[in-house]
């Protein structure tokens, strides 16, 4: 594979969305050939999954659930949309992959999954693929939530599951992606989400451009 796959973590309102997007206008303005997509929903399939995994209420999945719809999503995306753009050498930005699944459905549910069997599904659905670069968007879940809420008040589907869940809940989210980063250091860089749009958007191009030399 020719391209590079770039992915963008991080919890609850870190502002993946803003940046990721703000990173595909300068790539592009570079003569790159870029795919954006996210994940739940990158696929039509994913947008039917993204809908059950994302409304309605916390309990009407476990973790168990939530981990095997996520695997499925993320098989579809990569062999529908991920894999043959990477293969056609276009850079492809995804808004969340895999460490979101071990962050949310393994950290924050507080290690109710084994690690070991979440390896077992990477490996089922994903192989030894994995990204080239991952930027976490660190941040106090206090302020992600506050922006997630403001950002859903005028939204007719509110996409809010995850976000009516504990504080405690959404702080061990945000361990579990600093832990992610720091078993990974080659893969994972770690950026602080807490300063203006533009301040993180030059973090994010210096990393990138320091990355791939671009
Ligand atoms: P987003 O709206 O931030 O893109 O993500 C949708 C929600 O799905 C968000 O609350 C994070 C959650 N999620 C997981 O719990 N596990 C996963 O593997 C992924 C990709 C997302």
């Amino acid at each position: 594979m020719k391209g590079r796959f770039i992915t963008f973590e991080g919890g609850e309102g870190c502002g993946k969305s803003t940046q990721i997007k703000l990173l595909y206008e300068y790539l592009k303005r570079k003569d790159k050939d870029i795919v954006l997509t996210k994940e739940p929903g990158g696929t039509d399939i994913g947008l039917e999954l993204r809908r059950i995994l994302v409304e309605g209420e916390v309990s009407k999945l476990d973790a168990s659930a939530e981990a095997l719809l996520f695997f499925a999503d993320r098989r579809i995306h990569l062999v529908q949309k991920v894999w043959p753009a990477l293969a056609q050498g276009c850079w492809v930005l995804s808004d969340r992959f895999a460490d979101s699944t071990m962050a949310y459905q393994y950290y924050a549910y507080h290690e109710r999954l084994s690690k070991t069997d979440l390896d077992m599904l990477y490996r089922f659905a994903v192989g030894d693929f994995k990204p080239d670069l991952t930027l976490i968007l660190d941040l106090d879940p206090q302020i992600g939530l506050a922006r997630s809420f403001k950002k859903a008040e005028g939204m007719a589907q509110k996409e809010l599951r995850n976000e009516s869940r504990a504080l405690e809940w959404h702080q061990r989210l945000r361990q579990g992606f600093l832990q992610i980063a720091q078993a990974e250091p080659q893969r994972c860089v770690v950026l602080d989400a807490n300063q203006s749009i533009e301040a993180l958007h030059a973090d994010v191009v210096r990393t990138v451009s320091e990355r791939f030399k671009i």
